[in-house]
């Protein structure tokens, strides 16, 4: 067994952090302060090619593997989970759901702008009344001939407003419940499509979440996704990937916490000492080293499912049940390693903190990683 990183994987990882810290990380504090989109570095990331990482060359895409997605998440994660979560819906939800089930016309209308930055993509799954249950979609998507008509309203979509192309789920025969459901493409601007009010939220504050709504919009035909009926498939394989993605994202929340509270434990002194030589603070840090670790193999082994043409159903949602859950208890030791400076906003852990949360929520929460993990062990 080879755990060994290639030097492209190497060069990829260093690039992230790169940007990273020289190009995320100045004016992380303020954007998440006043909520602002940065507009100007996401442009950025496209030219660096970190939103269409996976995606086919001939669509614009850097066609890399999974890990090479993991591992510049987890670099840009440390720094800003606000860039990430773009990152990763762009990437692992729209990207890699247009390149695996799109056709020809929609990958060269649609995924070959979205793979170099000059368009933003969103996933339009969750509804006011459909979260965690999917199947139960009331946003409706009517047929009629040419093209449909789409009516309902979509909740907590990441990249709301930034967005140029929405993937939205919508029912189409309601008899026949997850089978007459199905994924479409639709453009910001067509008549009756309007973007609500954005969200004001604990963490990943610098993302951009709306609500949708969606008042008799046409949809031509050739934007539906796939055969007729395959919209809840899409959604459900999409995801499964996506959930990889936010591992490696709260992964990088971890990391990022551990190493500031580490470098910070080795330069505060308490009773005559640095505070890292307390067996108090020590025994913190080694329980945060090693779960963040336990993390990052679980990450790992679900994007080389992935890379191997493996199911990766099972390996991702524990990666994302396991990494999300270290996120949250390193967060909060990072903050209580740094005593009254943790929950100061300079020291960038409170962030952290905050921002590790959403990870348990999103992309199907604990819960629901649970009913994936536990169908998949119950069913042999
Ligand atoms: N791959 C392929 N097919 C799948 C699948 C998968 N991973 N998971 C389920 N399916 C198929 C099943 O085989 C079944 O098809 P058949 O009837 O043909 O056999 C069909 O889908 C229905 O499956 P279930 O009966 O298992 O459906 P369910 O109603 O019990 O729900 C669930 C399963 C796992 C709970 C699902 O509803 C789910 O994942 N819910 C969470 C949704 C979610 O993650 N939302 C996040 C929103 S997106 C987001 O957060 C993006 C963002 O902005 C950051």
């Amino acid at each position: 067994m080879d755990f060994k990183l290639t030097e492209e994987h190497l060069m990829i990882r260093d690039a992230a952090r790169d940007f990273a810290k020289a190009e995320l990380l100045p004016g992380v504090i303020e954007r998440d302060e006043k909520q602002e989109f940065p507009k100007e570095l996401v442009k950025k990331m496209g030219e660096l090619g970190f939103l269409g990482m996976m995606a086919s060359p001939e669509y614009g895409g850097g066609g890399m593997d999974t890990i090479s997605y993991v591992l510049a998440m987890e670099e840009i994660s440390k720094i800003d989970a606000s860039a990430s979560v773009m990152i990763s819906v762009n990437n692992s939800l729209v990207c890699w759901g247009l390149d695996t089930f799109g056709n020809e016309d929609q990958k060269t209308k649609y995924l070959s702008k979205l793979t170099t930055g000059e368009k933003l993509g969103a996933f339009c799954l969750s509804e006011p009344e459909a979260g965690s249950d999917a199947t139960s979609q009331r946003t409706t998507a009517i047929d009629k001939g040419d093209h449909y008509i789409l009516n309902g309203t979509k909740n907590w979509i990441t990249n709301g407003s930034s967005a140029d192309y929405f993937l939205v789920i919508a029912q189409t025969d309601k008899e026949k419940k997850h089978k007459g459901i199905n994924a479409f493409i639709v453009e910001k601007g067509w008549e009756g499509f309007e973007i609500g009010p954005k969200e004001q939220k604990l963490g990943i504050r610098g993302s951009d979440t709306h609500s949708l709504n969606f008042n008799d919009v046409k949809v031509p035909k050739e934007n539906r996704i796939g055969e007729d009926g395959f919209g809840f498939k899409f959604a459900m394989k999409t995801l499964s990937g996506g959930r990889i993605g936010i591992a490696a994202q709260a992964l990088g929340i971890a990391a990022g916490a551990y190493e500031l509270a580490k470098d910070y434990s080795k330069q505060r002194k308490a009773f005559g000492t640095e505070i890292c030589n307390h067996q108090a603070i020590a025994f913190k840090l080694a329980d945060m080293h090693t779960s963040i670790e336990a993390s990052r193999h679980m990450v790992m082994k679900a994007a080389w499912d992935k890379d191997q043409g493996q199911n990766y159903d099972l390996s991702g949602a524990m990666a994302k049940l396991y990494a999300s859950k270290t996120a949250m208890d390193v967060t909060v030791e990072a903050v209580q390693v740094h005593g009254g400076n943790g929950y100061v906003k300079e020291y960038h852990v409170e962030r952290l903190m905050r921002d590790a949360k959403i990870t348990q929520i999103y992309e199907g929460t604990s819960e629901i990683q649970k009913i994936v993990i536990s169908r998949s062990i119950l069913k042999d």
